[in-house]
């Protein structure tokens, strides 16, 4: 992984007015070993409980939520919903949907002010995704990004193509990156970056993550409005 190029082409989206280069210490030991799971949450209203397959690692870093209709199948694109839950310590997370930090779609999220966030898939290195949110939150000691993701679960490139791996017990692997450090120079993406952050890589079966399509459907309209 290139966590360089990362950075640099998430600068311009991640911030809007420049600030003063700040190392930082380091968070944690460059590779973490998480701990995958199956979370699934209360049903609310007219929004069903959604079954996640989850990424967790520690109570400082975040953790990764992955929900996909269970119909999904290798040979066409569906929708995918992914969670970020992330102290508040941390400025931005980068999610790599395949397991690297180029040729495959990235998404990012940071808090934005008091009262909400914002993710995006980042132009440049992949342009064939687009993100809706679903919900946000924050409170004094995280903030939440969901997003819907059309396009994260198949995706080309000029160098090669990937897709998520939906056949019940193949793993499919992402990748995420964090800082707790604002990035310099955000509206030049090949400035230099302090190199204080983390990041690791899992591999999972999505089966956790796997939803009735009308529960998924459901839960994204309803989650929306
Ligand atoms: C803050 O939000 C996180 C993530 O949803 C949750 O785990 C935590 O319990 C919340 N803390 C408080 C004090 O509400």
């Amino acid at each position: 992984m290139h966590l360089s190029s990362l950075v640099a082409f998430f600068a311009a989206p991640l911030l809007a007015a420049s600030s003063p280069v700040t190392p930082s210490s380091e968070i944690e030991p460059r590779q973490v070993y998480g701990v995958t799971s199956k979370y699934c949450s209360t049903a609310s209203g007219n929004v069903p409980s959604l079954c996640f397959l989850q990424y967790y690692t520690s109570a400082t870093a975040p953790t990764y939520r992955i929900a996909l209709p269970s119909d999904a199948t290798n040979n066409a694109a569906y929708d995918t919903i992914l969670q970020i839950i992330s102290p508040v310590a941390q400025t931005w997370v980068g999610f790599a949907w395949g397991g690297g930090m180029t040729n495959n779609p990235l998404t990012v999220a940071w808090p934005n002010g008091n009262s909400g966030q914002v993710g995006r898939t980042t132009p440049g290195l992949y342009s064939g995704a687009t993100l809706r949110t679903l919900s946000t939150a924050r409170n004094s000691t995280h903030w939440t990004v969901e997003v819907v993701c059309t396009g994260c679960s198949r995706w080309n490139s000029q160098q090669n193509g990937g897709r998520l791996e939906t056949q019940s017990g193949s793993a499919s692997t992402f990748a995420w990156a964090i800082s707790r450090t604002a990035v310099p120079q955000p509206s030049n993406p090949s400035g230099s970056f302090p190199v204080h952050n983390n990041q690791g890589m899992f591999s999972n079966a999505l089966d956790f993550g796997k939803n009735a399509r009308a529960t998924f459907t459901q839960y994204v309209q309803n989650k929306r409005s």
